[in-house]
Formats: structure tokens, C-alpha cells, sequence
């Protein structure tokens, strides 16, 4: 199983503030669509919480695996049987083994991006020509571990972004 995260992150590696992303770039988020649709996602409770606040609903047509300590924990959401409680990321890629699945879409936020590092494949990343104030970020990228293969870059609203695979190095 191919474990692949997908992130936009700052030049500074800010991925977030406050529990929100710091810019809307709506091609980011139609990419982050077109890569995650119909896979299964992980992520922390936290991001889990950040996208409800946002959309107000769960990410539609993603079967979900949210990562949190607390045993009370279950998402307040009508037709939630598409989210899984995971206690741990061993349980979390135990249970994404056990479904067979050939790829996991590592969504975030900083804490479970810094847990998978060493066990991902593949990060999709979102290279955005800014350095926000934020409380989250992404792990650096050594260039030894990684090949950086980088799309065209963009502008949406007057704000440069590429979109880059990283590749793990054999
Ligand atoms: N730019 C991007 O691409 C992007 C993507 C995603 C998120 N974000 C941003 O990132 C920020 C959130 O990141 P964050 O680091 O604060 O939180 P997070 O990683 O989303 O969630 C952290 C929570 O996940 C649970 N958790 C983490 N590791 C665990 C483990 N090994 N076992 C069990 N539970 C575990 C814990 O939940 P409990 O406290 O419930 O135990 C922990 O408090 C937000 O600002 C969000 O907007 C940005």
C-alpha cells in the first residue's frame, strides 16, 4: 500500500493558522478533489474538524479515517458511516491494509503529516509563493530523500502557486 500525503504549504512550510488554511486558492482545492475522490483519506481530528467548520459537512465521497486519543470521540455528522475512529497510525494502516486498499491519501494536518513522513511513498504537495503567519507546518523536505518534480506554476488572484510530486528516493 502506497501511503501518499497531499498538502499546500507556504514557502515557509505554513500549512495552517488558527485551525484554517491561510488562503483560499480554489484551483488548490479543486487538485486536492481530483486527487482524493473516491480514496480513503486520513487525517487528525483536528483537520477533520477544520474541514466541518469550513464545508460545514464531511468531505464528500471519501471514505475517512480520523486519528484521535480520545475513546469518546464520534463524528456528529448525519450519514457518518463512512468515518472510522482510528486510535493509533499503526491502526490506522492495519485497518487501511485490511480493506486493501492500494493507496492511503495522507490529508493532514501538521502533527499527522510529521508522524507519516518516514513511511510516505509520495507527497503532492502545493508550493505557494507566500510565507503566512501560522501555527502549523510541514516537516522539511531533504532534498537527498526526495526528487522534486515540479508542474507549471500559476496564479490565482495575483498569489503564484506550482503544483510539485516529491518522490521518495530508492
Ligand atoms: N495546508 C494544508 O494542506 C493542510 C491540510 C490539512 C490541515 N491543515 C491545517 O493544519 C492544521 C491542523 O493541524 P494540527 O497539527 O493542529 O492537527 P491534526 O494533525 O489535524 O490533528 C491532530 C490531532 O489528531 C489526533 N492524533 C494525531 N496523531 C495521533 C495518533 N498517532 N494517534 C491518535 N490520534 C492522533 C489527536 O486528536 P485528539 O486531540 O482528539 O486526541 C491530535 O490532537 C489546521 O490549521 C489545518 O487547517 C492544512
Amino acid at each position: 500500500m502506497k501511503l501518499i500525503a497531499v498538502v499546500a504549504l507556504g514557502q515557509n512550510h505554513c500549512i495552517g493558522h488558527n485551525n484554517e488554511m491561510p488562503w483560499h486558492i480554489p484551483e488548490d482545492l479543486a487538485h486536492f478533489k481530483a486527487l482524493t475522490m473516491g480514496k480513503t483519506v486520513l487525517m487528525g481530528r483536528k483537520t477533520f474538524e477544520s474541514i466541518l467548520a469550513s464545508l460545514g459537512r464531511p468531505l464528500p465521497g471519501r471514505p475517512q479515517m480520523v486519528l484521535t486519543r480520545s475513546s469518546a470521540w464520534a463524528p456528529e455528522v448525519v450519514g457518518s458511516d463512512a468515518i472510522t475512529r482510528a486510535s493509533s497510525l499503526a491502526d490506522a494502516l492495519e485497518m487501511a491494509r485490511a480493506r486493501g486498499l492500494d493507496e492511503l491519501m495522507v490529508i493532514g494536518g501538521a502533527e499527522v503529516y510529521g508522524q507519516c513522513m518516514a513511511q510516505l511513498d509520495v507527497i503532492e504537495a502545493t508550493e505557494i509563493e507566500a510565507s503566512p503567519e501560522g501555527d502549523a507546518f510541514f516537516p522539511p523536505l531533504d532534498p537527498a530523500q526526495w526528487v522534486r518534480t515540479p508542474g507549471e506554476r500559476s496564479e490565482s488572484k495575483g498569489l503564484g502557486y506550482t503544483f510539485v510530486r516529491y518522490t521518495r528516493r530508492a
